[in-house]
Parts: structure tokens; C-alpha cells; sequence
């Protein structure tokens, strides 16, 4: 027995310290890697590339020559249209950020080399500006927008008016002013081109034209998707790489529905997954964009947890189509309780003014799945400071690869917020340290889902590229694989025509 103890005790001390070994020598063998890697990558290889963090940092770097891009900027600052936000709250804001982001001053290195490259087709007018009834003169497709800019219609068009600022971003990138915050450049030769811009508008393509007419059989709507497929599978570009390098507009969940199926290949701009089959959007391949909300900014928000009144606020339609059950659901869970507003009712006109008031005035927002997995509704919570409570399961969160949303969002997975009492016990467990801190963090990042003309640094315009921007190093990888046999003549052994390729690969 004494010499079986004797024996497992000496095993046990032998692995422990092979264990001991093992790890020290993983320990030094990282470590040493580490500083090799520190060492063989120069500084300034981190400013000219398209990497993802580089590119964000670089862009959050440029926040330090504000001052130099203000003069130039107030040359058309008060062109800014639908823009609501103040010059002292954005320097409070750009002051909260460079705490935030303690990167060297110094060096802004915004030259070509960073900027996204961006080749946009000379669409006919009436894919884009001409769908808000701007009339071209003379040869141009486009206005000149330095002088006038053609309006967007508002109410909820306004929520997927994505294509309007992004488009307009591209268009001023050629001023010979421009600012020099920006992120794109356009350029004229595609070949030079990170990515070809499609700039059709599609989501108010939708919005405008989805109804037939009684006695037509398609919609304008179709028939415009019908023609931006003829258009761009006609293109040198296109057909140079089957439109892997294209990006595609789509935000409104019900937007380019048909063209969608001949035009996978390339990136889209969505507001969700919802909608599509996975082989058709993913989140590797596309870029998921915020909303514009439609209630506008609190600034000067001196509230606190204390004066906020209403625990939780929800504002919507309650019964809806498809996936929307929770909200039924949790409305008989939380109709009884005093200071959680559950309406009925979808915002518009005084439902605008009586959601900012609801919502200002409140400290958690519910955001539940409706008909789709996204709604405006998370954006107004953010531009309201209130904290959002997010039920759905499915949902797409913008540039989620450089922001965490568990920073200021709750997230409560729809089996459990439907149990008994859970969602509301939850939310009054929370207390005001922790609330304030998620406040605290909104009003840090609110400007990252701001749209803006002429852009600013790191708004909602800027920051949709930057995540376009980080999908061009994976799609230039794709591209070069796809195209290794290119120079070698004709296969004529079929099985051998392409490489393999691994699977997902679209
Ligand atoms: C910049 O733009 C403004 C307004 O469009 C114009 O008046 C000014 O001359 C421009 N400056 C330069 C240096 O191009
Ligand atoms: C476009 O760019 C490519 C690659 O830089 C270059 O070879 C080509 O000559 C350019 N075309 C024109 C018309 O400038």
C-alpha cells in the first residue's frame, strides 16, 4: 500500500513538473515571438495599409488636426443638410475620444496610400439622384453638389438614406477642397480601384416604386433591378472578376430582391441578414450599416439615472408578421408594471416627438425582433442615451468587429426574456453605477451612427467605409487564388480547371 502511495506521489511530482516545463517554455516561446514580430515590423507600415486596426486607428489619429480641417470645412458647413448635430457638442465629443484613444499626436498620414480607393460607375441619373427628381444638365450624371443638393425625401425614407450620404461622400471626395478627414477617394481608373461603388439607391428604389400599378404588371421598382443587372454584368469590371470587387446597396430589408440573386458575388450594404439565404449575404462577405435615426440627437443630455422616470420603454407595432412573437409576449409580461411604457403605435409625425420625449425620459429601451432583426429603433435609443435592451436573436450589429456592443447594450436572448419575470428582474437588478457607465459609453460613441455631409472623422459615412475598407485585404485574397491560372492556356482536362476552393467561398 505505502509503496503504491510512493509511486502515484512520484508521478503526480514528475507531471506536475513536466507540466511546469510545458508551460515555461510555451511562456518564452511566445514571448520570443512576440518581440520578434515587434522588431521586424517598422512603424511605418502600420500607417499606409489597409489593415483593419490600422486603418480605424489611423482614421481616429486624424481627430488631432481638427483644427486644421475646421477652416477648411466651414467653406461648405452650412450646406450640411439634415445634419443636426453643434460644433461645441462635437468638440466635447472629439475631446472625450482623444482620452478615449490615446494614440501619439504627431503624424497624420492621411495621404492616397490609406484612403479607400473608390471606382463609382456613371450610372444614368435615374438609378440614383434621379429618383429624387433631380434633372441633369447638359452631359453630367451627376449635380454638382457644391451648389445643389438634390433632398431626400424624409420621414422614414430617411432611416435607409445609407446610398444618398455615402454617394455624396464619394462625389466630394474629388472637390479639389475636399476636407481632409475623409476615408475614400474616387478614382477613375478601376484598375487602380480598392473596390467598384455601385450607386444605385435602391432602398428608395423600393420605397418609391415597389407598388405596381394596377393595370403594370412589374414594378418600377423590378424593372430598375432588371436594368442594374443588364448595366454592370455588361462591364469590363464586372466581368474582370465576377463582381467579387463590387459594393452593392441594399439596406432596406426588402431592397434589390430580385437583383440580389445575380448580384451575390459582391459586398452589399445591409441592415441585416434577415431576409437573405446565407450563401447570399453573410457577415464575412458584407457590411452591415446603422440606421439613421430618425430621432434626433440629445445634446446637452444632463440627465441621470434618477431622472429618468421610466424604467423601460418600448414604442411599436406589437403584432407583426414574421418572427415577432416576443413582442406580443412580452407585452402581457410587462403591461402591469408601473413604470415600463409598452405602446402600441409606429412613430411618425407627433409619435416622433412623443418617442424622443418617451425616450429621453426613460432609462432602458427595448429593441425585440419585429419583422426583421433590425430596426431604427436601437439608433434612436443610442442618440437618446438610453440604454438599450436588445431581444433578437438574429440581429446585425454595425462595425461589430471594432465595437463592443456589451459596452452599452444589454442583450437578452428572446427563450429567456419571455420566461416569467426574468426580463424585469434583470433590468431592476441593474443599478445606477453600472447604468451610468453604459451612459456614459453611448454619449461616446453616438457619433460612430451619424450621418453627415460633407463627412466628419469617424461618423457613420467614414465608418461604413472603414469596415468596407477591411473586407478588401480578405476579397484581394480571394481574387488572387481565383485568378492563379489565369495567363496558362485553356484547361482541357475539366476536372482541373479551377483549384480547389474551400468551402464558403463565393
Ligand atoms: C474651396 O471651396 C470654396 C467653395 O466651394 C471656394 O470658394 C474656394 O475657392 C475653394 N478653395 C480652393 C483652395 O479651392
Ligand atoms: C489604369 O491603371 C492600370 C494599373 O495601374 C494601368 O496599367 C493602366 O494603364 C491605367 N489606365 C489608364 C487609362 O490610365
Amino acid at each position: 500500500m505505502a509503496e503504491r502511495n510512493g509511486i502515484s506521489s512520484l508521478k503526480v511530482v514528475s507531471r506536475k513538473s513536466l507540466f511546469f516545463l510545458f508551460t515555461m517554455t510555451s511562456v518564452l516561446f511566445i514571448m520570443s515571438w512576440f518581440f520578434v514580430l515587434r522588431s521586424t515590423v517598422p512603424p511605418h507600415s502600420i500607417d499606409h495599409n489597409l489593415l483593419p486596426n490600422s486603418k480605424l486607428l489611423s482614421t481616429l489619429e486624424g481627430s488631432k488636426y481638427r483644427m486644421q480641417k475646421q477652416n477648411v470645412e466651414s467653406s461648405f458647413g452650412n450646406r450640411a443638410i439634415l445634419a443636426d448635430s453643434e460644433d461645441a457638442e462635437e468638440d466635447r465629443k472629439t475631446e472625450v475620444k482623444e482620452k478615449l484613444v490615446k494614440l501619439d499626436a504627431g503624424k497624420c498620414n492621411r495621404n492616397y496610400e490609406s484612403l479607400l480607393k473608390v471606382f463609382m460607375y456613371d450610372l444614368p441619373p435615374e438609378f440614383h439622384f434621379g429618383l429624387l427628381d433631380w434633372k441633369p444638365s447638359g452631359n453630367s450624371v451627376w449635380p454638382d453638389i457644391r451648389n445643389d443638393i438634390p433632398g431626400y425625401p424624409g420621414g422614414l425614407n430617411l432611416q435607409h438614406s445609407i446610398e444618398f450620404w455615402l454617394t455624396l461622400d464619394v462625389l466630394a471626395s474629388e472637390f479639389p477642397n475636399a476636407t481632409k478627414a475623409r476615408t475614400v477617394i474616387r478614382v477613375r481608373n478601376s484598375s487602380e480601384a480598392d473596390i467598384i461603388f455601385v450607386p444605385f439607391f435602391s432602398s428608395l428604389s423600393y420605397n418609391r416604386f415597389s407598388k405596381g400599378k394596377p393595370q403594370v404588371k412589374k414594378s418600377g421598382n423590378k424593372i430598375l433591378q432588371e436594368k442594374l443587372v443588364q448595366y454592370l454584368t455588361a462591364q469590363e469590371e464586372w466581368k474582370r472578376s465576377g463582381g467579387k470587387d463590387h459594393l452593392i446597396l441594399a439596406h432596406h430589408p426588402n431592397s434589390m430582391q430580385e437583383a440580389r440573386m445575380q448580384l451575390w458575388p459582391a459586398t452589399f450594404i445591409l441592415s441585416d441578414f434577415g431576409r437573405y439565404p446565407s450563401n447570399i449575404a453573410n457577415v464575412e462577405k458584407d457590411v452591415i450599416a446603422p440606421y439613421k435615426h430618425l430621432i434626433s440627437s440629445y445634446v446637452n443630455d444632463n440627465s441621470n439615472f434618477d431622472s429618468r422616470p421610466t424604467l423601460l420603454y418600448f414604442q411599436g407595432a406589437i403584432y407583426r408578421k414574421d418572427g415577432g412573437l416576443a413582442r406580443q409576449e412580452l407585452f402581457y409580461l410587462l403591461k402591469n408594471e408601473k413604470d415600463v411604457h409598452f405602446s402600441f403605435g409606429s412613430i411618425q409625425k407627433d409619435g416622433i416627438r412623443k418617442a424622443t420625449e418617451g425616450m429621453r425620459a426613460s432609462k432602458f429601451c427595448l429593441n425585440i425582433a419585429g419583422d426583421t432583426p433590425s430596426s431604427n429603433r436601437l439608433f434612436d435609443a443610442i442618440a437618446s442615451h438610453c440604454v438599450p435592451v436588445i431581444i433578437s436573436d438574429a440581429i446585425e450589429l454595425p462595425y461589430e468587429d471594432v465595437i463592443d456592443y456589451s459596452e452599452f447594450c444589454i442583450f437578452v436572448r428572446t427563450s429567456d426574456a419571455i420566461k416569467e419575470d426574468f426580463l424585469i428582474n434583470f433590468i431592476r437588478g441593474i443599478g445606477k453605477e453600472e447604468w451610468t457607465r453604459m451612459w456614459n459609453k453611448l454619449k461616446e460613441v453616438e457619433h460612430f451612427f451619424e450621418f453627415h455631409f460633407p463627412s466628419k472623422e469617424n461618423d457613420a459615412v467614414q465608418m461604413i467605409w472603414q469596415a468596407v475598407a477591411r473586407k478588401v485585404p480578405p476579397l484581394r485574397l480571394k481574387l488572387n487564388r481565383f485568378g492563379r491560372f489565369s495567363r496558362s492556356p485553356p484547361s482541357t482536362d475539366i476536372g482541373l480547371k479551377s483549384i480547389p476552393l474551400p468551402k464558403n467561398f463565393w
